[in-house]
């Protein structure tokens, strides 16, 4: 360790990852004879004990499907299942807990608006509006709606320090604009962007805004009526909870007025082969079996993460982002993609010497779990000019023990290829 980095480490954080550490099982386990140090979790959050035995409950205790059973155990498991609906609702201040549609996860979510929302307000010649750095789950519903519909897709660059060009935007929007649909942080290069900013001047233009929230909801308080955001969409995955389960916001009103995506059961009030009728939100939205398990387990990780408080985990990720950015900036074989103010939790960078699926390897081996390739987000590696990035994310288990343990890593590699 460097002498910066031990002054550094001297200063307390916030958060005590230790105990924290210790109710996620798996940061336990060794990987190639080395403690595994795990810096993916934009890409996927590890679960807590309360998330995990959550299912195991269920499954062992009181399993049955849901929305159906007049018996005992459907009854708990619907029970349990629409509690986490009011929990997703006051996690992200929604009006109403109907507001909140579960999906499978924020890319389901996007979908789901596209094809309903969208096919019913976009016509010919309309404008969508992206930014540069989306992952290609906001940019591709929104092609294949335009590609249908005959309208195009309208791109807010980028600034050199990744983050989205404002006056640009404003440039862009003209009462051609139907709709706006960016990230609340880029996942690729962890830019923040200025969402209330975007969603004023988007209603000023009379457009609707999607903020896909993905990479937000993990570490800031997230209020979609403050945002005044009209459709919110989150994977719990990503938030210490299970796979399979997300949720789209959206305002009442919008989602009254939207057709139905796909047919099944609960979706439904009456069928005759004549005529089906459709049942209320946010049951409209929800056809079929859900992933109950997912639903229910759910909860235990929004209440987790909310117990510890976001100003905390703020405070102690943004010290971890801080601690890695001005270790690596001191080394001369890195480059920092995304450099932007007041950037979120995610450290991308490039060597010059070796490729980043090398360096995540080489990573690998000493344990250390990072994400390397384009991170779904091509026009953003497009953008700077490079194949990918080798990217180090943070949770709220991480500490500066683990970005000593990265930066370690890193010599590793200088010391492999040069
Ligand atoms: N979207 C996830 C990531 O950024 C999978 O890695």
């Amino acid at each position: 360790m460097t002498d910066t980095a031990e002054i550094l480490k001297a200063s307390p954080t916030p958060l005590d990852t230790a105990a924290i550490k210790a109710d996620f099982p798996i940061l336990g386990e060794t990987v190639h004879g080395k403690p595994f140090t795990f810096l993916d979790s934009a890409a996927s959050a590890q679960k807590p004990s309360i998330v995990i035995n959550a299912e195991k409950e269920l499954f062992e205790h009181y399993y049955a499907n849901i929305h159906r059973g007049v018996y005992k155990f459907s009854q708990d498991a619907t029970e349990a299942y629409e509690q986490t609906r009011e929990t997703v609702s006051k996690f992200i201040n929604a009006r109403r807990s109907r507001e909140c549609i579960f999906v499978r996860g924020a890319t389901e979510g996007i979908n789901l608006v596209a094809q309903t929302w969208g096919r019913t307000n976009i016509a010919d010649g309309d404008e969508i509006i992206l930014s540069e750095l989306e992952h290609h789950s906001n940019i591709v519903p929104w092609q294949m709606l335009a590609e249908e519909k005959g309208a195009s897709i309208k791109v807010i660059p980028l600034l050199d320090d990744g983050s989205v060009d404002m006056e640009a935007y404003a440039g862009l929007l003209s009462e051609r604009t139907k709709l706006v649909a960016v990230a609340h942080i880029s996942n690729s290069i962890g830019t923040h962007l200025p969402v209330a900013e975007i969603i004023r001047l988007a209603h000023a233009a009379g457009a609707r805004v999607l903020i896909d929230g993905c990479q937000a909801a993990p570490h800031e308080t997230i209020d979609v009526q403050a945002l005044d955001a009209d459709f919110y969409a989150f994977s719990a995955h990503k938030v210490y909870g299970p796979t399979g389960i997300g949720v789209i916001y959206g305002k009442e009103e919008l989602l009254d007025a939207m057709p139905p995506w796909q047919g099944g059961g609960d979706m439904i009030s009456t069928v005759t082969f004549e005529k089906t009728t459709y049942n209320d939100l946010p049951h409209k939205f929800e056809a079929g079996t859900p992933n109950i398990s997912g639903g229910i387990a759910m909860r235990h990780a929004l209440d987790y993460v909310s117990a510890i408080g976001f100003d905390r985990i703020a405070a102690h990720e943004a010290d971890l982002r801080d601690y890695a950015t001005r270790q690596l900036v001191g080394s001369n074989s890195v480059r920092l993609i995304g450099t932007a103010e007041g950037k979120g939790a995610i450290i991308s960078f490039v060597m010059e010497s070796a490729h980043p699926h090398d360096i995540g390897t080489i990573l690998d081996r000493q344990g250390i779990a990072v994400r390397a390739g384009h991170h779904c987000a091509q026009p953003v590696m497009d953008r700077f000019g490079i194949p990918g990035t080798v990217r180090a994310s943070f949770g709220i288990y991480n500490d500066r023990d683990d970005v000593d343990r990265l930066i370690e890593g890193l010599k590793k590699v200088v010391d492999i290829f040069g």
